[in-house]
């Protein structure tokens, strides 16, 4: 008997900008591990389908995507529905050689190859182990594959090209070639290049301007593992209730039992509590890091106040010394009805005579579109909330914070109206050094995560601010159509650019520790530890360094280094029954759980050690529910040896004095290398009351090694 699991796969999939409401509901229907042939799975998935529809015109309609490499699992487009949302220094040490048979799998908008990015010259054939097939679109010569499976929308351009920009900039980031020069118009100028510059880029274009689908996704991921990518990054979000709705998720287990990590982006909807998505355990969750470069962009106004921002990319020369300045409280549409405020400078909202040729300041969403077409030469917008990411606009502008948008609107009112000059000028964005980096971006999502509690989410930041990376000549620098402004490169924000940040540490990182290549075996013949498939643990090596008040919520685990991530040292290694049994306790059953694993798996017959938070987690955390509870609690963790054959690490704990941290055995004494040993973790302390959370933090150190792991306690109502 075939078990049949028909899930409603939410259709929630984004990338950082767009958006659109059309989109239909799938279903995908998993049946475990891949059957050996192609054309028999196919026959199988529509004979199925017939017989689980009840309205066989639907069955016949709905087209079928089989799986048929990875999993045998096929989906089929039932509904269409209205609700989809898109939204190291140069000198480092490197293995050219064997970077260059990395491959990085990027499912994401697709590529712009005429981008200096995507320079292959030199590059040779892929390696050997690559089996992809090349697929060859409208203007596209590379070797990279797209997914359009909306029968709704009709691709407007049949290739893997990217008319979004988006996939371009993320896979620069993660393997771009190193191209000196690079700048947005003068801005940000240097040298482009990605974390593993030598290494392969395969893209899976699964996200079109109206979106991404699940179907679409998990189509790319089962090529990327059935193609032979080393690793997997994808930065595209969406929250999911369950692992088994997300087939990301479900992808990302099989390429884990592969060997494969995946790294996704942890969402743009931070600074709240609870927003961070793509939080499987096996899946590394990125969240955004500013870094030391910074954009600041100079208002002058005529009374002398200069207000200095760093939230602009302005890459507007003003054209003449100074300009005129209003608001809509001097400016606002004559017959503008009550109910609209024109400070948000909207369609319609000012009068055209007042504000043409002038700076308007505008309070939180101003559209920039609608000011230019009116004729305004330039816009500050106010903001309530924390902003440190820059945005480029059509027309000149920059952000202030509403204490400085205060200041204007009082320098606008001191202007006598006769004067009509109140001047102002906004000056091109300049790039500065920002010593107080990195802190977490207020966007970056943050945890605790709503579907597993014992998980620890984001795992990591890394730099997600004002990025300049490869972009797409296929679309405007600012995604509008009254932009004629196309560039190779773009500055641009989110996790979605801290993500392949990670991808490439991972890369960078498997090239040292990770590899079996020819070269690497040539080299020590004697020592094929090299060959071990670790999975990369980035997780556990970190300085706690960034800065940020909602803390380990925030960062996780820490800033990436991947310098310190080549000698870990000890590592919490993870199976897949490991994580099989996180998912038995998550209440998975094991029917569900079969379908991650690939093999018949049975809670009661998994090794059990502990209760909740018995995975072998690099993080600890721990949620009370009630501020009146006291604190009482045990972590169980594994660590394997993989830094110097014989070593003795002993446990440094820091803690606040109201917390109890206990290690038993504070000392580990290891043999010989992939030992593995025990200990355990127990955790002590009076009610929370009115305490929002507590960070502390284990390390084992060898004096030559350090491995830190966060442990944070917090209450649930005060996140
Ligand atoms: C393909 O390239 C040609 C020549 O550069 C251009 O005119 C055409 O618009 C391109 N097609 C697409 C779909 O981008
Ligand atoms: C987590 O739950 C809260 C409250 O229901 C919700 O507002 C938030 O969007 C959820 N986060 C995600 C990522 O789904
Ligand atoms: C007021 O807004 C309307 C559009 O809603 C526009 O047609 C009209 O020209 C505006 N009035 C002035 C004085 O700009
Ligand atoms: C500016 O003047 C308007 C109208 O008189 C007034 O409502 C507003 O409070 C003043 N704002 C500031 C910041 O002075
Ligand atoms: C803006 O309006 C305020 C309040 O009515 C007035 O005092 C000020 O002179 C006006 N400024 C300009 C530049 O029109
Ligand atoms: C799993 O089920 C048990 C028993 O019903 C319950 O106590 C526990 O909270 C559940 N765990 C999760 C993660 O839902
Ligand atoms: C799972 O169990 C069923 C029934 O015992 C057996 O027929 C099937 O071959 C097993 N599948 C795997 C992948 O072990
Ligand atoms: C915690 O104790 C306080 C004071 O005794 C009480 O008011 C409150 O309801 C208790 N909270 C819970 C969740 O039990
Ligand atoms: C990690 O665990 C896997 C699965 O149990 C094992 O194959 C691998 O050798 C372990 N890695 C190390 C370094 O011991
Ligand atoms: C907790 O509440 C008590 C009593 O209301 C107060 O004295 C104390 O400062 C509070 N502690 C914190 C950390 O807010």
């Amino acid at each position: 008997m075939i078990t049949l699991f028909l899930l409603a796969v939410q259709p929630h999939w984004s990338f950082t900008h767009g958006s659109s409401d059309t989109v239909r509901k799938a279903y995908i229907v998993y049946m475990g591990e891949a059957l050996q042939s192609k054309t028999s799975a196919t026959d199988l998935h529509h004979s199925l389908l017939s017989s689980v529809v009840r309205d066989t015109s639907i069955a016949q309609q709905s087209k079928i995507h089989s799986y048929t490499k990875s999993f045998n699992a096929f989906a089929a487009m039932l509904e269409v529905l209205n609700n989809y949302f898109l939204k190291m220094p140069q000198s480092v040490k490197r293995n050219n050689q064997i970077e260059s048979n990395i491959i990085v799998g990027v499912l994401d908008t697709g590529i712009y190859m005429d981008s200096p990015s995507f320079d292959d010259k030199g590059f040779g054939l892929p390696p050997s182990k690559w089996k992809g097939s090349c697929q060859v679109g409208v203007n596209f010569t590379g070797c990279n594959k797209f997914y359009h499976d909306n029968p709704s929308t009709f691709p407007s351009i049949e290739s893997p090209a990217d008319e979004e920009g988006h996939g371009s900039h993320a896979s620069s980031i993660a393997a771009g070639v190193s191209i000196a020069g690079a700048n947005l118009y003068g801005l940000a100028e240097g040298t482009a290049r990605g974390g593993v510059p030598s290494a392969r880029i395969a893209m899976y274009k699964v996200c079109w301007l109206e979106g991404c689908s699940d179907v679409d996704l998990l189509a790319g991921m089962d090529d990327a593992i059935n193609d032979g990518v080393d690793l997997i990054s994808i930065s595209i979000g969406g929250a999911a209730s369950s692992y088994l709705d997300d087939p990301i998720a479900i992808g990302a287990f099989h390429a884990m039992m592969k060997g494969i990590l995946t790294t996704r982006s942890a969402g743009n909807d931070g600074p709240y509590a609870s927003s961070v998505e793509n939080t499987a355990p096996w899946i590394m969750t990125v969240g955004a890091s500013t870094m030391d470069r910074q954009f600041s962009t100079l208002g002058k106004f005529g009374n002398g106040v200069e207000i200095a921002v760093r939230t602009s990319v302005n890459i507007f020369l003003p054209k003449s010394r100074i300009y005129p300045l209003t608001s809509p409280g001097n400016a606002t549409n004559g017959s503008l009805t009550p109910d609209k405020d024109p400070w948000t400078c909207d369609f319609g909202t000012l009068d055209q005579k007042k504000v043409r040729g002038k700076i308007v300041l505008c309070k939180e969403k101003a559209s920039a579109g609608y000011l230019k077409s009116v004729g305004v030469i330039g816009m500050i917008i106010t903001l309530q909330e924390k902003v440190d990411t820059g945005f480029s606009f059509t027309l000149p502008a920059v952000y202030v914070d509403a204490n400085a948008g205060d200041k204007i609107i009082t320098y606008i009112n001191s202007t006598k109206v006769r004067l009509t000059l109140s001047p102002a000028v906004i000056y091109k964005t300049k790039t500065t050094r920002n010593a107080a980096a990195p802190f977490v971006a207020s966007f970056s999502s943050r945890g605790p995560v709503n579907v597993s509690s014992t998980i620890l989410k984001p795992n990591i930041v890394a730099p997600g601010v004002d990025i300049l990376a490869g972009y797409s000549k296929l679309i405007s620098i600012t995604a509008s159509p009254d932009d004629n402004r196309v560039n190779v490169y773009n500055v641009i924000s989110g996790t979605s650019m801290a993500c392949p940040h990670v991808t490439s540490a991972a890369a960078y990182v498997k090239t040292f520790l990770l590899d079996c290549s020819p070269a690497a075996i040539k080299s020590c013949p004697n020592d094929n530890r090299f060959c071990k498939p670790l999975v990369v643990k980035l997780v556990i090596t970190y300085e706690l360094k960034v800065k940020d008040d909602q803390a380990e919520l925030a960062y996780g685990a820490d800033h990436i280094d991947p310098i310190r991530a080549l000698q870990p040292g000890l590592i919490y290694n993870l199976s897949k029954y490991d994580y099989a049994r996180f998912l038995c306790n998550e209440n998975y059953t094991g029917i569900a759980i079969s379908l991650f694993t690939n093999e018949n798996t049975s809670c009661s017959s998994l090794p059990n050690i502990g209760g909740q938070d018995a995975l072998n987690y690099p993080s600890m955390s721990l949620q009370l529910n009630n501020p009146n509870s006291s604190i009482s609690t045990m972590f169980h963790r594994k660590v394997t040896n993989v830094g110097s054959e014989k070593a003795i690490y002993k446990a440094i704990v820091k803690a606040p004095a109201i917390l109890k941290v206990t290690v038993v055995a504070k000392q580990l004494a290891f043999s010989h290398l992939h030992e593995e040993k025990s200990s355990m973790v127990v955790i002590k302390g009076p009610p929370l009351n009115n305490i929002t959370s507590l960070s502390a933090s284990l390390e084992w150190s060898d004096t030559k090694h350090k491995v830190k792991s966060p442990i944070f306690v917090y209450l649930t109502q005060k996140m």
